[in-house]
């Protein structure tokens, strides 16, 4: 279709005016099913009903945003080539409302489904999109665990270099499933600058968990001061709430400056501490050694008076 193809060549600009006017448009915004279950979003708004056109489109992880199907109160219904009304049912019974059903559910089906409507196929206005997350049946609801992994010391080794920046890398894995945000805070306050989170979480090799990592880049000075704290959040969606789950660590200063990190300060007090249970050991087997001393002298001197 003509129209369908100038909706999806201008999706780009048309969702920003969902975002200005999304309230326009309501979508079911979240839904929780199992493998082999069916799945049915509604939409609707709140404009006239010469607003009589509705558009379904679907965006999978890490992908662009394609059309599904074009509905109107008129069917039939024209659907895209690789999307089928068996799999695809929508339903449009008046000009305010409309629904998609996706039936047969499989974990690849999930994504955000986004609804649209126009009037005359110039402008469409989005609604903010249904979240689906098709769960397998045998796999439990899992939070991840949070790692924040500190800059690699060969980073930018330029000490001269205003500009060198340091990388700390979070890493999210072991959770299930895949409906996690990332967000980064140095002491406290939210950071956004310089933050770069993966698209979308990734299935691990073993394919039973997600995992997804996220990088802040930061000035070196600011790394090379113990007193900041970076710390890295991941809200982790469990059907019923929004969990967070942290890791946070300390920066380093440069081992030519007398200040001392915290990691730093344990291995001094540790190597400390060592130091003196040897010299408690040596005194101890100086002793021994004094003990048997005299032993061995009362013994000879006892042989000699007998
Ligand atoms: C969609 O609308 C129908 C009819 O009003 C309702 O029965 C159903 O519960 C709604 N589904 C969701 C997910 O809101
Ligand atoms: C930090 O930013 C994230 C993402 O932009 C946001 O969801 C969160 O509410 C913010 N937190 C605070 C404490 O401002
Ligand atoms: C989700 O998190 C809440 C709050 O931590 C907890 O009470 C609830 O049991 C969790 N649900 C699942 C399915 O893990």
């Amino acid at each position: 279709m003509i129209t369908a193809g100038l909706i999806r060549l201008s999706a780009a600009l048309l969702w920003i005016v969902g975002l200005i006017d999304g309230s326009d448009v309501t979508q079911t915004p979240l839904l929780w099913k199992l493998k082999d279950q069916s799945a049915t979003m509604n939409c609707s708004h709140n404009k006239d009903a010469s607003f009589y056109q509705m558009y379904w489109y679907r965006q999978l992880p890490g992908e662009g945003m394609k059309q599904i199907v074009y509905t109107t109160t008129i069917p039939p219904f024209q659907y895209e080539s690789g999307f089928s009304e068996d799999k695809f049912p929508a339903q449009k019974n008046n000009p305010q409302t409309g629904s998609l059903t996706v039936e047969k559910l499989l974990p690849e089906d999930s994504g955000v489904y986004f609804c649209a409507v126009s009037q005359h196929s110039d402008t469409a206005y989005f609604g903010q999109g249904t979240k689906l997350t098709v769960l397998e049946k045998d796999k439990e609801i899992t939070g991840p665990s949070v790692k924040v992994l500190q800059p690699s010391p060969k980073e930018c080794k330029n000490e001269k270099d205003k500009q060198r920046k340091k990388t700390l890398v979070c890493v999210a894995k072991d959770f299930y499933p895949d409906h996690v945000s990332v967000s980064w805070e140095i002491n406290g306050q939210n950071v956004t600058n310089g933050v770069a989170t993966d698209e979308a979480a990734q299935l691990m090799p073993e394919k039973k968990f997600y995992q997804i990592t996220s990088r802040l880049r930061v000035p070196a000075k600011d790394w090379e001061n113990s007193d900041n704290e970076f710390k890295c959040i991941v809200n982790f969606f469990n059907k019923t709430h929004t969990v967070p789950y942290t890791d946070s660590i300390y920066g380093e200063a440069v081992t030519t400056t007398n200040v001392m990190t915290r990691e730093k300060y344990v291995k001094i007090t540790q190597a400390a501490k060592l130091t003196y249970s040897v010299f408690i050991a040596k005194s101890c087997i100086y002793g021994a050694f004094v003990v048997f001393l005299v032993w061995k002298l009362q013994g000879s001197k006892g042989k000699q008076n007998y």
